[in-house]
């Protein structure tokens, strides 16, 4: 009986073990891999990135603590970027020039790995609130206001490029 009990309870401890382990190794696995390949797509969809700066301050602010968090948060921190950036994506693009093939290459394993990392922590129970309003700003200080132009979603390229890269950063930490 008891042996019994002991086998369930092993049973059970491997399983929950396996379903958190599943998560880590898709990140240790492909995060890396699917992030260089946007940043390659991002930059090879149109021509060099403008020298120009958003009207909006990057949130260097808001990665800073995140460097030195707990792996769950940072993955919470990734996930909720992505999905800023490909809501931000969502936008009238007529006047881009950008190699269409690359960008919905790009758009699609940008998508990927949101889902990927949607699922797997739990969400905070505070929603990231300053990184929310900074996506907001942008999209009203430069989609909107500059009328969706092509300049405008250059700013956006390079913003998102800087993002990307500064999630890179705190990598290392996951393997
Ligand atoms: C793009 O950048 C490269 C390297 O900085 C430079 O040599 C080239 O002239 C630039 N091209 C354009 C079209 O500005
Ligand atoms: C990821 O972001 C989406 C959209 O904000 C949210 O619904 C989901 O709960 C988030 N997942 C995690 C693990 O933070
Ligand atoms: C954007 O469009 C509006 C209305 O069509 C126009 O009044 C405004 O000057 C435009 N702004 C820019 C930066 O082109």
């Amino acid at each position: 009986m008891y042996t019994m009990q002991s086998w369930t309870c092993i049973f059970l401890i491997i399983c929950s073990m396996q379903s958190v382990c599943h998560c880590c190794d898709w990140i240790r696995h492909h995060y890396g891999h699917l992030s260089a390949e946007y940043l390659s797509l991002l930059d090879q969809m149109g021509g060099n990135i403008t020298e120009q700066d958003a009207p909006v301050f990057f949130p260097e602010s808001l990665y800073r603590p995140i460097d030195d968090a707990k792996f769950e948060d940072q993955v919470r921190f990734r996930n909720e970027t992505i999905y800023q950036i490909t809501k931000l994506f969502d936008g009238n693009m007529k006047s881009v020039t950008w190699d269409k093939k690359k960008l919905d290459h790009f758009l699609n394993i940008l998508e990927r790995q949101f889902e990927n990392l949607k699922s797997c922590v739990s969400p905070a129970k505070i929603p990231e609130r300053r990184l929310k309003r900074y996506f907001k700003n942008l999209n009203r200080m430069v989609l909107r206001k500059m009328n969706y132009s092509a300049l405008a979603w250059e700013l956006i390229r390079k913003e998102t490029k800087h993002h990307l890269e500064r999630l890179d950063i705190f990598q290392a930490k996951i393997h």
